[in-house]
Protein backbone atom coordinates (compact mmCIF):
# COMPACT_ATOMS: atom_id res chain seq x y z
CA UNK A 1 0.00 0.00 0.00
CA UNK A 2 1.37 3.43 -0.34
CA UNK A 3 2.28 5.54 2.57
CA UNK A 4 0.10 5.98 5.75
CA UNK A 5 -0.59 10.03 6.62
CA UNK A 6 1.38 11.23 9.22
CA UNK A 7 -0.87 14.59 10.35
CA UNK A 8 -4.39 13.89 11.68
CA UNK A 9 -6.48 14.29 14.78
CA UNK A 10 -4.67 10.99 15.67
CA UNK A 11 -1.32 9.61 15.74
CA UNK A 12 -0.72 6.86 13.03
CA UNK A 13 0.38 3.33 14.14
CA UNK A 14 -2.86 2.99 16.40
CA UNK A 15 -6.27 2.05 14.81
CA UNK A 16 -4.43 2.40 11.39
CA UNK A 17 -4.15 -1.15 9.32
CA UNK A 18 -1.57 -2.62 11.59
CA UNK A 19 2.08 -3.03 9.39
CA UNK A 20 4.41 -6.48 9.12
CA UNK A 21 7.17 -5.13 11.32
CA UNK A 22 8.02 -3.82 14.48
CA UNK A 23 10.84 -2.14 15.87
CA UNK A 24 10.14 -0.75 19.55
CA UNK A 25 12.65 1.65 21.20
CA UNK A 26 12.88 2.92 24.85
CA UNK A 27 14.47 5.99 25.30
CA UNK A 28 15.63 7.66 28.34
CA UNK A 29 15.99 11.38 28.79
CA UNK A 30 19.70 13.09 29.33
CA UNK A 31 18.49 16.52 30.26
CA UNK A 32 15.59 17.73 32.39
CA UNK A 33 14.54 21.17 30.68
CA UNK A 34 11.42 20.67 29.09
CA UNK A 35 12.30 23.58 26.21
CA UNK A 36 15.01 21.66 24.85
CA UNK A 37 12.67 18.10 24.90
CA UNK A 38 10.33 20.07 23.09
CA UNK A 39 12.94 21.26 20.25
CA UNK A 40 13.86 17.60 20.59
CA UNK A 41 9.87 16.70 19.79
CA UNK A 42 10.39 19.15 17.12
CA UNK A 43 13.00 17.91 15.33
CA UNK A 44 11.53 14.58 16.11
CA UNK A 45 8.77 15.22 14.01
CA UNK A 46 10.18 16.93 10.68
CA UNK A 47 12.82 13.61 10.77
CA UNK A 48 9.44 11.48 11.09
CA UNK A 49 7.23 13.30 8.44
CA UNK A 50 10.08 12.71 5.88
CA UNK A 51 10.92 9.21 6.55
CA UNK A 52 7.34 8.58 6.58
CA UNK A 53 6.47 9.43 2.86
CA UNK A 54 9.87 8.06 1.71
CA UNK A 55 12.54 10.66 1.62
CA UNK A 56 15.85 10.96 3.38
CA UNK A 57 16.00 13.10 6.80
CA UNK A 58 17.21 16.39 6.53
CA UNK A 59 19.80 17.40 3.64
CA UNK A 60 19.63 13.35 3.11
CA UNK A 61 21.92 10.44 2.66
CA UNK A 62 24.72 12.05 0.43
CA UNK A 63 23.58 15.94 1.28
CA UNK A 64 27.69 17.34 2.14
CA UNK A 65 30.74 15.43 1.43
CA UNK A 66 32.76 16.58 4.74
CA UNK A 67 30.23 16.27 6.94
CA UNK A 68 28.57 13.06 8.33
CA UNK A 69 25.46 12.66 6.23
CA UNK A 70 22.44 13.84 7.73
CA UNK A 71 19.85 10.43 6.47
CA UNK A 72 21.78 6.57 7.69
CA UNK A 73 21.17 5.74 3.99
CA UNK A 74 20.38 2.32 4.46
CA UNK A 75 16.38 3.11 3.78
CA UNK A 76 17.80 4.63 0.16
CA UNK A 77 15.61 2.82 -3.13
CA UNK A 78 12.94 1.27 -0.52
CA UNK A 79 9.38 2.77 -0.38
CA UNK A 80 7.57 4.45 2.92
CA UNK A 81 6.10 0.64 3.26
CA UNK A 82 3.26 2.12 5.35
CA UNK A 83 6.13 3.02 8.02
CA UNK A 84 4.22 4.89 10.83
CA UNK A 85 5.92 6.38 14.12
CA UNK A 86 4.10 6.73 17.23
CA UNK A 87 5.52 8.05 20.75
CA UNK A 88 4.33 8.43 23.77
CA UNK A 89 5.56 9.33 27.17
CA UNK A 90 6.07 7.59 30.68
CA UNK A 91 5.62 8.38 33.99
CA UNK A 92 9.41 9.04 34.18
CA UNK A 93 9.10 11.65 31.81
CA UNK A 94 7.34 13.80 33.72
CA UNK A 95 9.35 13.77 36.78
CA UNK A 96 12.27 14.06 35.58
CA UNK A 97 10.68 17.76 33.48
CA UNK A 98 8.74 18.26 36.38
CA UNK A 99 6.05 18.73 34.41
CA UNK A 100 2.14 17.41 34.94
CA UNK A 101 1.25 14.17 34.28
CA UNK A 102 -1.81 12.59 33.03
CA UNK A 103 -4.24 11.35 35.95
CA UNK A 104 -4.27 8.40 34.37
CA UNK A 105 -0.64 7.53 33.44
CA UNK A 106 0.66 5.91 37.08
CA UNK A 107 3.27 2.70 37.04
CA UNK A 108 1.25 -0.44 36.59
CA UNK A 109 0.48 -2.66 39.75
CA UNK A 110 2.91 -5.68 40.51
CA UNK A 111 0.75 -9.11 39.02
CA UNK A 112 1.14 -12.34 40.18
CA UNK A 113 4.40 -14.31 38.36
CA UNK A 114 5.58 -11.17 36.65
CA UNK A 115 9.63 -11.36 35.94
CA UNK A 116 10.28 -8.01 34.90
CA UNK A 117 13.58 -7.43 33.99
CA UNK A 118 14.43 -3.70 34.62
CA UNK A 119 16.42 -3.92 31.22
CA UNK A 120 13.85 -4.48 29.04
CA UNK A 121 11.24 -1.94 31.11
CA UNK A 122 10.65 1.44 31.76
CA UNK A 123 11.80 4.55 29.68
CA UNK A 124 11.07 8.36 29.48
CA UNK A 125 9.99 8.06 26.09
CA UNK A 126 8.59 5.12 23.73
CA UNK A 127 8.88 5.18 19.95
CA UNK A 128 6.85 2.19 17.87
CA UNK A 129 7.88 2.31 14.63
CA UNK A 130 5.62 -0.11 12.63
CA UNK A 131 6.15 -1.05 7.86
CA UNK A 132 6.04 -3.69 6.20
CA UNK A 133 9.88 -4.08 5.67
CA UNK A 134 12.17 -4.27 8.57
CA UNK A 135 14.51 -2.25 7.62
CA UNK A 136 12.43 0.96 6.87
CA UNK A 137 11.45 0.15 10.93
CA UNK A 138 15.00 -0.04 11.93
CA UNK A 139 16.03 2.74 9.80
CA UNK A 140 13.53 4.87 11.41
CA UNK A 141 14.71 4.23 15.10
CA UNK A 142 18.44 4.48 14.19
CA UNK A 143 18.06 8.38 12.56
CA UNK A 144 15.89 9.08 15.51
CA UNK A 145 18.21 7.63 18.14
CA UNK A 146 20.95 9.48 16.23
CA UNK A 147 18.90 12.86 16.29
CA UNK A 148 18.37 12.21 20.17
CA UNK A 149 22.13 12.26 20.61
CA UNK A 150 22.98 14.33 23.99
CA UNK A 151 19.45 14.66 24.66
CA UNK A 152 17.91 10.93 25.05
CA UNK A 153 19.43 7.73 24.19
CA UNK A 154 18.07 4.45 23.66
CA UNK A 155 17.27 2.20 26.92
CA UNK A 156 16.07 -0.73 24.90
CA UNK A 157 14.27 -2.00 21.74
CA UNK A 158 12.49 -4.61 20.38
CA UNK A 159 11.94 -6.07 17.37
CA UNK A 160 8.88 -8.18 16.03
CA UNK A 161 8.18 -9.91 12.97
CA UNK A 162 4.61 -10.94 12.85
CA UNK A 163 1.70 -8.68 13.42
CA UNK A 164 -0.74 -11.03 16.43
CA UNK A 165 -3.21 -8.34 15.79
CA UNK A 166 -5.27 -7.24 13.32
CA UNK A 167 -7.36 -3.51 13.17
CA UNK A 168 -8.89 -5.05 10.09
CA UNK A 169 -11.03 -7.47 10.89
CA UNK A 170 -12.14 -8.08 6.76
CA UNK A 171 -8.50 -9.22 6.22
CA UNK A 172 -7.25 -12.66 7.12
CA UNK A 173 -6.36 -12.94 10.58
CA UNK A 174 -3.05 -13.65 11.89
CA UNK A 175 -1.71 -16.41 13.80
CA UNK A 176 0.84 -16.08 16.81
CA UNK A 177 4.04 -18.52 17.45
CA UNK A 178 1.27 -20.76 19.25
CA UNK A 179 -0.22 -21.56 16.06
CA UNK A 180 -3.57 -19.36 17.14
CA UNK A 181 -5.33 -17.15 14.98
CA UNK A 182 -4.52 -13.75 16.76
CA UNK A 183 -6.54 -10.37 16.93
CA UNK A 184 -10.05 -11.98 15.97
CA UNK A 185 -12.14 -10.07 18.40
CA UNK A 186 -10.22 -7.09 18.36
CA UNK A 187 -11.24 -2.91 18.01
CA UNK A 188 -11.51 -2.21 14.29
CA UNK A 189 -9.89 0.76 12.86
CA UNK A 190 -13.03 1.50 10.74
CA UNK A 191 -15.38 1.64 14.40
CA UNK A 192 -14.88 5.07 15.47
CA UNK A 193 -17.44 4.65 18.14
CA UNK A 194 -15.41 2.12 19.80
CA UNK A 195 -12.34 3.96 19.12
CA UNK A 196 -14.09 6.98 20.75
CA UNK A 197 -15.10 5.07 24.25
CA UNK A 198 -12.32 2.56 24.42
CA UNK A 199 -9.21 4.17 22.69
CA UNK A 200 -8.86 7.90 22.02
CA UNK A 201 -8.48 10.21 25.33
CA UNK A 202 -11.50 12.43 25.68
CA UNK A 203 -12.24 15.87 27.52
CA UNK A 204 -11.11 14.23 30.57
CA UNK A 205 -7.35 14.98 29.51
CA UNK A 206 -4.83 17.60 29.16
CA UNK A 207 -5.39 19.27 25.71
CA UNK A 208 -2.14 17.65 24.60
CA UNK A 209 -3.83 14.11 25.00
CA UNK A 210 -7.06 14.28 23.83
CA UNK A 211 -7.16 11.96 20.45
CA UNK A 212 -3.76 10.28 21.88
CA UNK A 213 -3.91 6.95 24.09
CA UNK A 214 -2.04 5.00 27.13
CA UNK A 215 -0.12 2.26 25.36
CA UNK A 216 0.97 -1.05 27.73
CA UNK A 217 3.63 -2.89 26.29
CA UNK A 218 4.50 -6.15 27.71
CA UNK A 219 7.24 -8.60 26.68
CA UNK A 220 6.16 -11.83 26.97
CA UNK A 221 8.34 -15.03 27.01
CA UNK A 222 7.02 -18.36 25.44
CA UNK A 223 7.84 -21.77 26.45
CA UNK A 224 7.61 -22.86 23.08
CA UNK A 225 8.69 -26.32 23.40
CA UNK A 226 6.64 -27.36 26.45
CA UNK A 227 3.74 -25.82 24.73
CA UNK A 228 4.44 -28.06 21.73
CA UNK A 229 4.08 -31.18 23.76
CA UNK A 230 0.99 -30.12 24.80
CA UNK A 231 -2.30 -32.27 23.03
CA UNK A 232 -4.15 -29.95 20.84
CA UNK A 233 -7.24 -30.50 22.86
CA UNK A 234 -5.17 -28.92 25.72
CA UNK A 235 -3.84 -26.40 23.93
CA UNK A 236 -7.59 -25.80 22.15
CA UNK A 237 -8.99 -25.44 25.67
CA UNK A 238 -6.97 -22.87 27.02
CA UNK A 239 -8.15 -20.56 24.68
CA UNK A 240 -11.59 -21.96 23.82
CA UNK A 241 -10.77 -21.70 20.19
CA UNK A 242 -10.27 -23.99 17.34
CA UNK A 243 -6.81 -24.24 16.11
CA UNK A 244 -7.53 -24.16 12.47
CA UNK A 245 -10.63 -22.14 12.04
CA UNK A 246 -10.39 -20.05 14.89
CA UNK A 247 -13.74 -20.59 15.97
CA UNK A 248 -15.09 -19.84 19.81
CA UNK A 249 -16.03 -23.03 21.27
CA UNK A 250 -19.69 -23.54 20.64
CA UNK A 251 -19.54 -21.84 17.08
CA UNK A 252 -18.98 -22.91 13.79
CA UNK A 253 -16.53 -19.56 12.11
CA UNK A 254 -13.92 -17.48 13.87
CA UNK A 255 -16.41 -14.26 13.60
CA UNK A 256 -19.51 -15.67 15.46
CA UNK A 257 -20.40 -14.66 18.45
CA UNK A 258 -18.06 -15.82 21.85
CA UNK A 259 -20.81 -18.17 23.58
CA UNK A 260 -19.11 -17.72 26.80
CA UNK A 261 -20.93 -20.32 28.74
CA UNK A 262 -19.85 -22.89 26.09
CA UNK A 263 -16.03 -22.09 26.89
CA UNK A 264 -14.21 -23.81 30.03
CA UNK A 265 -14.78 -21.98 32.78
CA UNK A 266 -10.87 -20.67 32.03
CA UNK A 267 -10.19 -20.14 28.83
CA UNK A 268 -8.40 -16.87 28.02
CA UNK A 269 -10.52 -15.92 25.50
CA UNK A 270 -13.81 -16.36 28.25
CA UNK A 271 -11.40 -14.49 30.96
CA UNK A 272 -10.48 -11.68 28.90
CA UNK A 273 -13.36 -11.05 27.13
CA UNK A 274 -15.48 -8.12 27.66
CA UNK A 275 -18.62 -9.90 29.22
CA UNK A 276 -16.72 -11.21 31.46
CA UNK A 277 -15.27 -7.93 32.68
CA UNK A 278 -18.49 -5.69 32.89
CA UNK A 279 -17.13 -3.93 28.98
CA UNK A 280 -13.39 -3.61 29.64
CA UNK A 281 -12.16 -3.11 25.98
CA UNK A 282 -8.48 -2.39 24.55
CA UNK A 283 -6.82 -2.45 21.30
CA UNK A 284 -4.46 -4.86 20.38
CA UNK A 285 -1.14 -4.55 17.90
CA UNK A 286 1.12 -6.96 19.45
CA UNK A 287 4.34 -8.84 17.55
CA UNK A 288 5.49 -12.12 17.86
CA UNK A 289 9.63 -11.93 18.36
CA UNK A 290 12.33 -14.33 18.29
CA UNK A 291 15.99 -13.41 19.61
CA UNK A 292 17.35 -16.19 18.77
CA UNK A 293 17.98 -19.00 21.02
CA UNK A 294 18.61 -18.93 25.16
CA UNK A 295 22.34 -20.90 26.43
CA UNK A 296 19.93 -24.15 27.32
CA UNK A 297 19.02 -24.13 22.79
CA UNK A 298 15.01 -23.50 23.92
CA UNK A 299 13.57 -20.28 21.71
CA UNK A 300 14.23 -16.77 23.01
CA UNK A 301 10.55 -16.47 21.76
CA UNK A 302 7.05 -14.89 22.61
CA UNK A 303 4.78 -12.15 22.37
CA UNK A 304 5.83 -8.40 22.31
CA UNK A 305 2.26 -7.26 23.46
CA UNK A 306 1.01 -3.79 22.88
CA UNK A 307 -2.20 -2.40 24.11
CA UNK A 308 -3.97 1.06 23.19
CA UNK A 309 -6.89 2.21 25.68
CA UNK A 310 -8.37 5.03 26.87
CA UNK A 311 -7.51 4.50 30.37
CA UNK A 312 -5.67 1.58 31.70
CA UNK A 313 -7.83 1.28 34.71
CA UNK A 314 -11.19 0.07 32.56
CA UNK A 315 -8.31 -2.12 29.63
CA UNK A 316 -4.90 -3.47 30.04
CA UNK A 317 -5.49 -3.46 34.33
CA UNK A 318 -8.46 -5.43 35.14
CA UNK A 319 -8.12 -7.98 32.23
CA UNK A 320 -4.20 -8.46 33.13
CA UNK A 321 -5.19 -9.12 37.00
CA UNK A 322 -7.75 -11.84 35.48
CA UNK A 323 -5.60 -13.62 33.35
CA UNK A 324 -2.44 -13.63 35.96
CA UNK A 325 -4.72 -14.97 38.57
CA UNK A 326 -6.57 -17.65 36.77
CA UNK A 327 -5.53 -18.01 32.67
CA UNK A 328 -3.94 -21.67 32.18
CA UNK A 329 -1.91 -20.08 29.59
CA UNK A 330 0.46 -18.99 32.26
CA UNK A 331 1.89 -22.53 32.84
CA UNK A 332 3.58 -21.86 28.82
CA UNK A 333 3.90 -17.74 29.03
CA UNK A 334 5.96 -15.36 31.43
CA UNK A 335 5.90 -11.90 31.19
CA UNK A 336 9.63 -10.22 31.40
CA UNK A 337 9.13 -6.63 30.43
CA UNK A 338 6.40 -4.09 31.06
CA UNK A 339 6.14 -0.18 30.09
CA UNK A 340 3.06 2.31 30.25
CA UNK A 341 3.28 5.77 28.14
CA UNK A 342 1.13 8.28 27.04
CA UNK A 343 0.62 8.67 23.84
CA UNK A 344 0.15 12.74 22.62
CA UNK A 345 -3.08 13.38 20.32
CA UNK A 346 -2.34 13.90 16.60
CA UNK A 347 -0.01 15.83 14.47
CA UNK A 348 -1.24 19.11 12.74
CA UNK A 349 0.71 20.60 9.92
CA UNK A 350 3.13 23.00 11.37
CA UNK A 351 3.15 21.30 14.69
CA UNK A 352 5.28 18.86 16.56
CA UNK A 353 4.64 15.58 18.68
CA UNK A 354 3.29 17.03 22.21
CA UNK A 355 3.50 20.72 21.53
CA UNK A 356 0.86 21.48 23.39
CA UNK A 357 2.35 19.76 26.66
CA UNK A 358 5.77 22.38 26.64
C1 LIG B 1 -7.84 -13.07 22.74
C2 LIG B 1 -3.54 -15.27 22.58
C3 LIG B 1 -1.92 -12.39 26.15
C4 LIG B 1 -6.11 -10.00 26.05
C5 LIG B 1 -6.85 -13.94 22.40
C6 LIG B 1 -6.94 -15.01 21.43
C7 LIG B 1 -5.72 -15.60 21.38
C8 LIG B 1 -4.86 -14.94 22.33
C9 LIG B 1 -5.31 -16.78 20.49
C10 LIG B 1 -8.18 -15.39 20.62
C11 LIG B 1 -8.37 -14.65 19.33
C12 LIG B 1 -8.73 -13.20 19.45
O1 LIG B 1 -9.88 -12.83 19.74
O2 LIG B 1 -7.83 -12.39 19.25
C13 LIG B 1 -2.72 -14.68 23.54
C14 LIG B 1 -1.38 -15.09 23.85
C15 LIG B 1 -0.91 -14.27 24.85
C16 LIG B 1 -1.99 -13.36 25.17
C17 LIG B 1 -0.64 -16.20 23.15
C18 LIG B 1 0.41 -14.26 25.54
C19 LIG B 1 1.52 -14.72 25.02
C20 LIG B 1 -2.91 -11.48 26.43
C21 LIG B 1 -2.81 -10.42 27.40
C22 LIG B 1 -3.99 -9.75 27.36
C23 LIG B 1 -4.84 -10.40 26.39
C24 LIG B 1 -1.59 -10.13 28.28
C25 LIG B 1 -4.43 -8.53 28.16
C26 LIG B 1 -4.06 -8.29 29.40
C27 LIG B 1 -6.92 -10.62 25.13
C28 LIG B 1 -8.25 -10.14 24.79
C29 LIG B 1 -8.76 -11.05 23.85
C30 LIG B 1 -7.73 -12.04 23.62
C31 LIG B 1 -8.94 -8.89 25.34
C32 LIG B 1 -10.14 -10.99 23.17
C33 LIG B 1 -11.20 -11.63 24.04
C34 LIG B 1 -12.57 -11.51 23.36
O3 LIG B 1 -13.09 -10.39 23.30
O4 LIG B 1 -13.08 -12.53 22.88
N1 LIG B 1 -5.56 -13.93 22.94
N2 LIG B 1 -3.06 -13.64 24.37
N3 LIG B 1 -4.15 -11.45 25.85
N4 LIG B 1 -6.64 -11.75 24.42
FE1 LIG B 1 -4.89 -12.73 24.44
Amino acid sequence: GGPIAFHGAHQAGIATPVQDRLHFASFDLGLDDPKKVAELMRRWTAAAERMTTGQEVGTGATGAELAPPDDTGEALDLPASRLTLTVGFGPTFFEKLKLPAPDRLKELPHFPADKLDPARSGGDICVQACADDPQVAVHAVRNLARIAFGAASVRWSQLGFGKTSSTTPEAQTPRNLMGFKDGTRNIAGSDRAALDAHVWVGQEGPEWLRGGSYLVARRIRMHIETWDRTSLKEQEDIFGRTKREGAPYGAAREHDPVPLDKLPADAHVRLAHPDSLGGVTILRRGYSFTDGSDNLGRLEAGLFFLAYQRDPEKGFIPIQRALAARDPLNEYIQHVGSGIWACPGGVRQGSFWGEALF
